[in-house]
């Protein structure tokens, strides 16, 4: 199996390499939804194959195809063919998004969009890329590739290709299932943590709320005293004023007093 991978990604042009790589990714989608049982898993593995599939047959239409049927003899019949059956992946793939993981219809569906696959596929790497390899120069293949980059990945800054690369080890449905428990337990610790900062903070705030009126309450009850007293001494004041007035009253009294007396006492030795 190394050893076939291996030979499709050999002798073949740069922008090759790129679609190769393409055609290999979604190979392998398929063999775990072939491995797949589970309603969920097969969900996500059909949005995979769908997003994958769909990138590669825009690239193919938009940037290849075009190029092809511009520079390769025969170009524009061999091109037909491939839209023809881009077409029917197209519809297959449709059927397949809208079949239930869970019934019967769903293996069906998958066979018959891996069968028209596989077989445009070949047909693309036998036929079609040695072609366009032999029609064109290098330079103009090199800048078909970084166009299909540009395309694919927004960007022609190089990248290592995935079929280039150490192949990954297939991820089992039980090793995706535990890493996305992982990642929901992650996410439920964050936001518990989250929840526990905010109330920390209702706290402290609550705490510093009485704090400050604790501390505002001696000065309060002070101001409270002094008013009070301020309220009584005003109470006070028309008596006082009412006994000091009497206390004058009596002082003028004793002082006209003798006054009196002595005037009594002429009165009376006159009269003798
Ligand atoms: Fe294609
Ligand atoms: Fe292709």
């Amino acid at each position: 199996m190394a050893l076939f991978k291996r030979t499709r990604r050999e002798d073949v042009s740069d922008p090759a390499k790129l679609l190769v790589a393409d055609h290999q990714k979604v190979e392998r989608i398929f063999d775990e939804i072939h491995a797949s049982e589970e309603v969920v898993p097969r969900q996500g593995l059909v949005a995979q194959l769908d997003f994958e599939f769909s990138m590669h047959a825009t690239i193919e239409e938009q940037i290849l195809y075009p190029f092809i049927r511009a520079n390769v003899p025969e170009g524009d019949p061999m091109m037909e063919q491939a839209e023809h059956e881009h077409d029917e992946a197209k519809a297959a793939l449709a059927a397949l998004v809208n079949a239930d993981p869970g019934g019967d219809a769903f293996e069906g569906a998958v066979r018959e969009l891996e069968g028209l696959f596989k077989a445009h596929v070949k047909e693309e790497e036998k036929t079609v890329f040695p072609r366009l390899a032999d029609a064109t120069s290098p330079e103009a293949l090199a800048t078909l590739r970084a166009d299909l980059e540009e395309a694919k990945f927004g960007s022609t800054e190089p990248r290592p290709l995935e079929a280039e690369a150490p192949a990954p080890a297939k991820k089992s449905a039980a090793r995706k299932s535990t890493a996305k428990k992982a990642t929901a337990r992650k996410a439920a610790a964050r936001k518990a943590t989250a929840k526990k900062a905010t109330a920390r903070k209702a706290t402290a705030k609550k705490a510093a709320v009485k704090k400050a009126a604790a501390k505002r309450a001696p000065a309060k009850r002070a101001a409270a005293k002094k008013a009070a007293v301020r309220k009584a001494a005003a109470r006070k004041a028309p008596a006082k004023k009412a006994t000091a007035r009497k206390a004058t009253a009596r002082k003028a009294a004793a002082k006209k007093a003798p006054a009196k007396k002595s005037a009594a006492k002429k009165a009376t030795a006159k009269r003798r």
